[in-house]
């Protein structure tokens, strides 16, 4: 996958990009990835990216033209045809886990970060392609945003994460959260570790874990269940969590 990002605080991009699981996709060359700052597009020589709003009120408004300009620079250097353009937006539709498994199948994508009081409308009419929120709440830059798209997407790309089976029972791959993990002391200040997870029996233990994920998706996030078919094991596997947690309560 080749990713750009349209941002005028560059820098923030790829300190956050040099780092971790997108760091090394891109060291690797798993993602290619390419910075596009709207102040190198300006009309004038003050690099303004930025102009009072039409009508009054406060703040200012990202102009269309710089924002347009890095738009098309980026497609020009995607090596694959017509990138996905998304601008990150409060009015967007909701990221999900699900979303990030769609754009992970993508050969591009271009991420737009607005500032200020967000960006002139004409741009996003005629440069995006879809608009996307990371949860219902204002930042001050869409930076973040796009940082936590491609942070999920990548860590989805072929090869980018060490063991492929880690990514497919993480929480919300499958409609469920994960199950608990645990690791060495055996015993942390008077607390064990499950003794299944001890026993060597690993169909005893896969058993445990899917029990462990539907008790916690019930627990936790029951709105989670009413969207997911459970197979008939699983539906009789919820029925005996809901009984024991009954029981508990
Ligand atoms: C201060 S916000 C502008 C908010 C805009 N006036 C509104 O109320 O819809 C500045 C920029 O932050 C980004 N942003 C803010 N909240 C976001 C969110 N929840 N998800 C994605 N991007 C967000 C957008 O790129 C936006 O242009």
């Amino acid at each position: 996958m080749w990713a750009g990002v349209v941002s005028i605080f560059p820098n923030l991009i790829r300190t956050v990009l040099n780092e971790g699981v997108v760091g090394r996709a891109v060291a690797r060359g798993d993602l290619g990835l390419a910075i596009f700052d709207p102040r190198d597009y300006a009309e004038d020589n003050h690099r303004t990216v930025d102009d009072r709003p039409f009508g009054g009120g406060p703040g200012m408004v990202m102009m269309a033209g710089p924002l347009s300009a890095s738009v098309s620079e980026a497609r020009r250097l995607c090596p694959t045809e017509n990138p996905v353009t998304v601008y990150l937006s409060p009015q967007g539709t909701r990221f999900t886990q699900s979303l990030a498994n769609e754009l992970a199948t993508l050969p591009g994508l271009v991420l737009v970060a607005g500032r200020y009081e967000g960006v002139d409308e004409r741009f996003i009419e005629r440069e995006t392609d879809l608009e996307l929120s990371i949860g219902d709440f204002v930042l001050s830059g869409g930076e973040l945003a796009a940082m936590v798209v491609l942070d999920a997407v990548a860590r989805l790309l072929p090869g980018v994460v060490g063991n492929p089976d880690s990514i497919k029972c993480e929480s919300h791959m499958d409609g469920l959260l994960d199950f608990p993990h645990y690791t060495r002391p055996r015993e942390f200040d008077g607390d064990g570790v499950p003794d299944i997870l001890l026993q060597g029996n690993h169909s005893a233990i896969e058993e445990w874990r899917q029990k462990q994920a539907l008790c916690r998706t019930w627990l936790k996030r029951p709105d989670m269940l009413l969207g997911k078919e459970l197979s008939q094991a699983e539906r009789a596997m919820l029925m005996e969590v809901i009984d024991t947690i009954g029981e508990t309560s």
